[in-house]
C-alpha cells in the first residue's frame, strides 16, 4: 500500500481554567500560570486532523477532505466552539481542559467516525497559543 497522510484543519475558540480547588491560589499559579485565572480566559485553538491511508483508485483520495472537515465540525467543533470547555462540552466533563486532555478527547470523539470511512487516524495537533501545541497519536509512539 502506498500510504500517504492528509490533514485536516479547524479552528475554535473556547474558555477554560487549569485549577485545583484543593490548591491555593499560590499553588495555583505556581503550576498553571495565567491559565489558573479564576474568572476563566480563552485561546484561539487550531486543530490538525492526519489521517493515513492509500489513494483510492476511483478518486485518488484518501478520503474525502470535505467528508473529514464534516465529522470534525459535527463531533468537536459544534460541541466545542465558542464554549467553556470545563463546563459546556460533555466530552471534557470531570477532565482537566489541558491541551493534552483536550486532543485525547478530540481524538475519542472522532476516531470511529473517521475509520467507518476507510480512513485510519493517525494524529490530533492541538495548538494552544503561537509557542504551546501537543501532539497525540492514539497512546502509540510514533517514532
Ligand atoms: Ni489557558
Amino acid at each position: 500500500m502506498k500510504a500517504i497522510y492528509i490533514t485536516r484543519r479547524e479552528t475554535f475558540n473556547a474558555a477554560h481554567r487549569l485549577r485545583r480547588e484543593d490548591w491555593s491560589d499560590a499553588k495555583n499559579d505556581d503550576v498553571f500560570g495565567k491559565c489558573s485565572n479564576k474568572n476563566w480566559h480563552g485561546h484561539n485553538f487550531e486543530l490538525f486532523v492526519t489521517v493515513k491511508g492509500a489513494p483510492s483508485q476511483e478518486t485518488g483520495f484518501v478520503m474525502n477532505l470535505k467528508e473529514l472537515g464534516t465529522i470534525i465540525k459535527s463531533s468537536v467543533i459544534e460541541k466545542i466552539d465558542h464554549k467553556n470547555i470545563n463546563l459546556d462540552v460533555d466530552f471534557m466533563k470531570g477532565i482537566m481542559s489541558s491541551t493534552e486532555n483536550l486532543a485525547i478527547g478530540i481524538w475519542d470523539e472522532i476516531k470511529e467516525l473517521i475509520d467507518a470511512k476507510g480512513g485510519e487516524l493517525v494524529k490530533i495537533k492541538l495548538i494552544e497559543t503561537e509557542n504551546n501545541f501537543v501532539e497525540y497519536f492514539g497512546g502509540k509512539e510514533p517514532f
